[in-house]
């Protein structure tokens, strides 16, 4: 794992998009594994620009969501799916029709979940898996003590998850409690996974996510086995991380890293 901190989250988000970039610039055919969440929104606009000023092109892409809520129809405004059509999709030219999330209204949850994977083995796995962090230490909706070896499949949340995403619709009392999400094993199949991670409310979650053991109370410890992360943090989220001399340091002298600094 490599943890590379940002002055602001602006500044994180752009980096982000930046090493998305190079990774479709390097293969058009990129199966990027996708995020929602507020910090996903910031990167989501670098990348629809770097896409207007022609530095991207998504027509070869296809995607995989982490999540979707269980019970929304994709037309529903807070779904993932709209989520995604109204921060992304509709803004880059990806085939919509290569673009796939979890059904949210799936009659048989087993089924959808195996289908699913399914989808994912079909086009050959995920390239590159972007992540944010839950409050509780979540990545996708794993939430604390799913097993690290998991699968796709329908998860009951957590109160703290609730609390933290409630507020984003009309009526709190609208959210879900149920959610389709990736398993730890799914999300540790991706080839790359690059995590962003900003706000002091994140500094201490992502302290134990990234230092701290790895244990299934924390799913994004798991992160800690797999080979090729990159965790991009703003300097508030950083705050508690016992390392950040040397992650400075990293950004700073690694050559992998220094072609990036006038750009970001
Ligand atoms: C949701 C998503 C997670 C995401 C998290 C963080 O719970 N299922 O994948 O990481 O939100 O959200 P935010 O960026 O709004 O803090």
């Amino acid at each position: 794992m490599q943890v590379i901190i940002q002055p602001t989250a602006e500044k994180a988000a752009r980096l982000a998009a930046l090493l998305i970039a190079d990774q479709i610039g390097t293969n058009p055919f990129t199966v990027l594994g996708l995020a929602t969440g507020r910090t996903m929104e910031r990167l989501y606009s670098q990348l629809v620009e770097l896409y207007s000023s022609g530095k991207i092109d998504f027509s070869k892409c296809r995607s995989f969501n982490l999540d979707e809520y269980v019970g929304l129809e994709p037309t529903d405004p807070h779904s993932y799916r709209s989520y995604m059509n109204r921060n992304l999709f509709d803004k880059i030219n990806i085939d919509k029709e290569s673009t796939h999330l979890p059904d949210g209204v799936a009659e048989d949850y087993a089924a959808e979940a195996r289908h699913y994977e399914e989808l994912i083995e079909q086009a050959g796995g995920i390239d590159l898996q972007l992540l944010g962090i839950g409050r509780s230490g979540h990545i996708g909706f794993n939430e604390p003590l799913s097993a690290l070896r998991s699968r796709t499949r329908e998860k009951g949340l957590t109160r703290t998850t609730i609390d933290q995403n409630s507020p984003l619709f009309d009526r709190p009392e609208d959210m879900p409690s149920r959610a389709f999400t990736m398993g730890i094993g799914t999300i540790l199949d991706a080839r790359k996974i690059l995590m962003v991670v900003t706000g002091s409310e994140k500094a201490d979650i992502l302290a134990k996510a990234v230092e701290g053991p790895v244990t299934s109370m924390i799913s994004a410890t798991a992160l800690q086995l797999h080979e090729s992360t990159v965790v991009i943090a703003d300097e508030d989220a950083a705050r508690d991380l016992q390392a950040q001399d040397y992650y400075h340091w990293l950004y700073e002298n690694e050559p992998e890293w220094r072609k990036y600094h006038d750009k970001v």
